[in-house]
């Protein structure tokens, strides 16, 4: 008998199993009614009294190896099977899909990538701003008209507070702390009080230049410009200067350039002109210089500003400004190759 225990406790601690139904067969063959060490239990009657209490110890010994051994590999074939459950054999073999950079993101990399080459650093301001900056350091009177040309969210409470209105702020903020020769670059995010539709919304994004150095010239802003306007849209692109009004320019004028759709011949996207607008420019009015502590009698600058959404409309013909604001991953997929 003792034998017999010895031999099935060698097999017990043998036992592997590599599934669940291993395990339980080798619960059936040891444990079961008519199991193997069960069967022992049962012979246990017909050994002789003197041995009993050794062998008693013993079976209990073995049932108690064989019950331990049996869980310990049933829960190792559970969580076995668990780890392989958790990894999908069927995935691609590439890493995660990444994300694409906003439309946005990717022209405004673009017009500060082709500024930069041209010798302009970035330049950045905050976005809730005060009075001087937006407006009174960019020469607008405080009664005057121009301030009506944009729609300013006021806070309610410190009506000097506002959100900025354009990027001609960050003009203000540079040259106050700097002097000459200045030539910067300033993308950022604009806000105006409109209804939000198809064509207008109630923030956007804009890129504004300024250059101030000595006998800085309208020829100068004009090159710079056709430069800019053939690296974005093209060699063939033509550029034309129209006369306009802005406080901080003087004189001021509102660039055009050929359609680049049907190359200036006219169609339903620049209304049949052969031109569409893209920005705003002048030399800078003396008296925003004089305002900033730049002397105007020795410098002189120019400055333009333009709508990152209206560059990135005209190169990827996006006819609804509201989707650039509502995260739709089909739209935003679109940009998957222009990163
Ligand atoms: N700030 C103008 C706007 O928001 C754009 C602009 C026009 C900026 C002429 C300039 C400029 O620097 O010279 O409409």
């Amino acid at each position: 008998m003792i034998e017999k225990i010895e031999k099935l406790m060698a097999e017990i601690e043998a036992l592997q199993a590599a599934s669940a139904e291993e395990a339980e067969a080798l619960r059936i063959k040891y444990l079961s009614k008519k199991g193997e060490i069960t069967a022992l239990m049962n012979d246990f009657r017909s050994v002789p009294a003197e041995q009993k209490k050794e062998v008693g110890m013993r079976i209990n010994q073995l049932k108690t190896a064989a019950l331990d051994k049996i869980n310990a590999l049933k829960s190792q074939v559970a969580c076995d099977s668990q780890k392989c459950a958790c990894i999908d054999l069927t995935r691609s073999p590439y890493p995660i899909r990444l994300g694409t950079r906003h439309p946005l993101t990717i022209v405004r990399n673009e017009i500060v990538d082709i500024f930069s080459r041209l010798g302009f650093t970035l330049a950045e301001g905050p976005e809730v701003e005060d009075d001087w900056h937006v407006y009174s350091s960019m020469n607008f009177a405080d009664d005057h008209p121009a301030r009506d040309m944009q729609d300013t969210f006021f806070i309610e409470s410190h009506p000097d507070i506002i959100l900025r209105s354009h990027t001609s702020s960050v003009q203000a903020r540079v040259m106050e702390k700097n002097q000459p020769p200045i030539r910067v670059i300033c993308p950022g995010r604009v806000y105006r009080n409109e209804a939000i539709s198809a064509r207008a919304h109630c923030f956007f994004h804009q890129v504004e230049g300024l250059y101030i150095d000595k006998n800085v010239s309208f020829t100068d802003l004009k090159q710079v410009l056709l430069l800019f306007a053939q690296e974005m849209f093209g060699p063939d692109t033509k550029i034309r200067l129209r006369p306009s009004y802005f406080p901080f320019t003087e004189p001021s004028a509102e660039m055009d350039i050929s359609c680049h759709l049907c190359g200036g011949k006219g169609c339903s996207f620049c209304k049949h002109t052969g031109w569409v607008e893209i920005l705003g420019c002048g030399m800078v009015d003396p008296a925003v210089l004089e305002a900033n502590g730049i002397d105007s009698s020795v410098y002189t600058g120019y400055a333009f500003g333009m709508g990152i959404e209206r560059i990135t409309n005209l190169k990827y013909q996006v006819k609804d400004l509201r989707m650039f604001s509502e995260n739709d991953t089909r739209f935003l997929d679109e940009f998957v190759s222009a990163n």
